[in-house]
């Protein structure tokens, strides 16, 4: 790709790499060297820059902090044996970035600052890529409003900027999860599709309650009855019954995953039977207790393909079948992990190599 604009870069004068125990990532707690900049005045983009990672300096009267304008993306990016950057499908994180950004009534970042900042930031902090087996480069694109004044309306001003994390896997062991049926993540014609602060702020009051009786994470359900699945708020649902994956539709209460897409995307190609509809709780705990529920997953960035082992509502717990005998989600957590390393042909030019 020809740049189409020149980035200003600041090195760091010492790395912190080697201070960084590689042994105990986490997830997203570790940040690499640098980070991209580019503020948003006067009615357009200002040209983007590369700094040493570092604090922000922001007025207390900054209207994000207040109002939450503030969206955000998570991509991934992984080192093949070969030392070549390997990032997955950064051209949808960049679409779906904008399809935040409307609803949220910020300016679109243009693709081009969003992909050729993303990939001269990773030349420059290649060597920060993990490589053990679940870790990767976990990349966290962001833009916020920054005009100082406590008036409730829409910005003029904005900041984007991307981050990077070398981080470990998000959920480390399978996942038990809660059915929530009293509160509510997002409403039909609300924030819930739009990746933005304030759906993650709803989620963590009734997600602390959960985990506190030994759930790692809830299922949504809709906002009217409680009746129909949604999301998890860190990834989508997705279940295999008899021989066929089911998710719930996409609406405008639930975000469109990437790794939800891709999962479909290789389900039909293999020729399974897909459905994307409305599904009930009371379809999932009936196909558990007759034994046709198969295998239950979330997918997303983060999670990837995260088995769920257990569904709790109603005071009942639903133990789902062994995650050692669930032939697709394995299936498709080696291929959409090949794919990312290298290891197997990218036959639907999700990665972009650097
Ligand atoms: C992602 O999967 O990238 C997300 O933003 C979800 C968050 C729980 C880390």
């Amino acid at each position: 790709m020809t740049k189409a604009f020149q980035i200003n870069t600041q090195l760091v004068t010492q790395s912190r790499l080697d201070q960084t125990d590689y042994n105990n990532l986490g997830f997203g707690k570790v940040f690499s060297d640098h980070m991209l900049v580019c503020d948003f005045k006067d009615g357009a983009w200002e040209k983007p820059q590369i700094i040493p990672f570092q604090n922000l300096s922001i007025s207390p009267a900054t209207n994000f902090i207040h109002y939450g304008q503030s969206i955000f993306e998570g991509l991934k990016a992984f080192l093949s044996t070969d030392g070549k950057v390997r990032i997955f499908r950064p051209e949808a994180n960049a679409r779906r970035m904008n399809i935040s950004a409307k609803r949220l009534c910020m300016p679109e970042i243009p693709e081009e600052i969003f992909l050729e900042g993303l990939n001269e930031l990773l030349n420059l902090d290649k060597k920060w890529i993990p490589t053990s087996e679940g870790s990767s480069m976990y990349i966290r694109p962001f833009m916020f409003s920054l005009d100082a004044e406590i008036r409730v309306r829409p910005s003029d001003t904005y900041r984007f900027m991307i981050i990077l994390s070398p981080s470990g896997k998000y959920y480390s062991s399978p996942v038990k999860v809660l059915v929530e049926r009293q509160y509510v993540r997002a409403a039909r014609g609300g924030l819930g599709s739009a990746k933005t602060s304030a759906n993650y702020a709803a989620s963590l009051y009734p997600a602390k309650l959960a985990q506190q009786r030994g759930f790692d994470q809830l299922i949504w359900t809709d906002a009217s009855e409680h009746q129909y699945i949604e999301e998890a708020g860190t990834m989508n649902f997705m279940f295999v019954i008899n021989d066929t994956l089911i998710t719930p539709a996409l609406s405008d209460s639930i975000l469109a995953g990437i790794t939800r897409d891709s999962i479909i995307t290789l389900a039909k190609e293999w020729g399974m039977k897909v459905e994307e509809r409305n599904v009930s709780i009371d379809e999932v705990l009936k196909a558990s207790e007759n034994g046709t529920l198969k295998e239950a997953f979330g997918a997303g960035t983060a999670a990837v393909v995260s088995p769920i082992v257990v569904i709790h509502d109603n005071g009942k717990d639903y133990n789902l079948p062994a995650v050692e005998g669930r032939i697709f989600s394995a299936r498709v957590a080696k291929e959409l992990s090949e794919i990312k390393a290298g290891t197997k042909a990218d036959s639907h030019n999700w990665v972009t190599v650097l």
